[in-house]
């Protein structure tokens, strides 16, 4: 493809198939998966998306109209703290703390709460919604404050199994297993390593519960997941200074999510070798540090890099740092 660097290359093929794949997820567990917006919002793949699956999850108002826009049927509503009730336009809602939910309540069609189990699970610090001290979901004990309620929301996971997923559901029958016959929806959250899960498992556990609990509908908000290997972040070598190659691209302007989780980034087609690099970005921060890689061959000024399966939380974190122009975006 003849492009300038850098740019977002997402492959609709493989969209596709990630998309036959959520679907029969739905069929076959029998859950609604609601695609989580703030991971992704280009307008065209949207649409696309919204065709497959029940649902999206949105957190703003600019996702909610992009949302409707777009085609997505059932619009679910979270957001850390309301300053509005724009969600009044989504089907469910879900609000984070006692304060939100007593002012808006009112103005939720289905309402609900997140709550936070504080179990442990596999998380880095940045994304550890279980943590004991979190501003994240109320305690389990608060429920019981509430007067009306619909349903329970859960976000407590990152690149979750259906190991996690049993530990969730088990905690939470034994929490409110008083309650959840009076509800009518569970929204389990993201966070799920759905192209890695243990189906089998998956299938067996959420049976069970559905047989114990028939009247929830089963919802699941991935974000990433759903994006798994769907694209390509495509840059150049500016200059090479010592054994750094500089990329026309830096942490602050394309990489911020890569950068708080830790991601460790892969380049596709790159042959392994004894010519060692620190790849960084053109910021002139210091701390502008992608990662060091082994080639086969020496980097020359003009090479092109194409770092692999970055679409999820990458695009939608872009930046205007050093007035740079948003990387293009390529859907074909
Ligand atoms: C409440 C909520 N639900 C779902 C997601 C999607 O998570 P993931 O992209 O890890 O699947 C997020 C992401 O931050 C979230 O905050």
């Amino acid at each position: 493809m003849e492009s300038k660097t850098p740019y977002f290359i997402m492959h609709k093929e493989r969209l596709l198939y990630n998309l036959e794949f959520f679907k029969e997820l739905e069929r076959v567990l029998d859950i609604n998966i609601y695609f989580c917006l703030k991971s992704f919002n280009k307008k065209e793949p949207l649409k696309l998306i919204s065709k497959y699956i029940s649902g999206a999850t949105i957190s703003s108002k600019q996702e909610l109209k992009l949302a409707k826009k777009v085609g997505f049927k059932d619009i679910f509503s979270y957001s850390t703290a309301y300053k509005d009730n724009y969600f009044k336009e989504a089907d469910f809602v879900s609000f984070n703390s006692i304060s939100q939910y007593n002012k808006f309540y009112k103005d939720a069609p289905s309402v609900g709460i997140r709550v936070n189990p504080k179990i442990e699970f596999n998380t880095p610090k940045y994304c550890n919604y279980s943590d004991k001290n979190s501003f994240l979901g109320v305690d389990k004990e608060s429920i019981y404050s509430l007067k009306t309620i619909n349903g329970l929301h859960f976000h407590t996971m990152f690149r979750a199994t259906a190991e996690d997923l049993e530990t969730l559901l088990n905690y939470i029958d034994n929490n409110f297993s008083n309650i959840l016959p009076n509800l009518k929806w569970l929204n389990l959250g993201g966070g799920y390593d759905f192209f890695n899960f243990n189906l089998i498992k998956a299938k067996k556990i959420l049976k069970e519960f559905k047989i114990k609990y028939p009247n929830l509908k089963i919802i699941f908000e991935p974000g990433e997941s759903l994006l798994d290997n769907l694209g390509e972040f495509v840059v150049s070598v500016i200059d090479i200074v010592n054994s750094y190659a500089i990329l026309d691209t830096s942490i602050e302007t394309h990489l911020l999510d890569i950068a708080i989780v830790n991601r460790d980034i892969k380049i596709k087609n790159k042959k392994t070798g004894d010519h060692t690099y620190t790849l960084v970005g053109n910021s002139g921060l210091r701390g502008d540090i992608i990662g060091k890689y082994n080639f086969k061959k020496p980097l020359k000024i003009g090479d092109i890099i194409e770092f692999e399966n970055m679409i999820a939380y990458t695009l939608v974190k872009n930046t205007n740092f050093l007035m740079t122009k948003s990387a293009k975006f390529y859907f074909n």
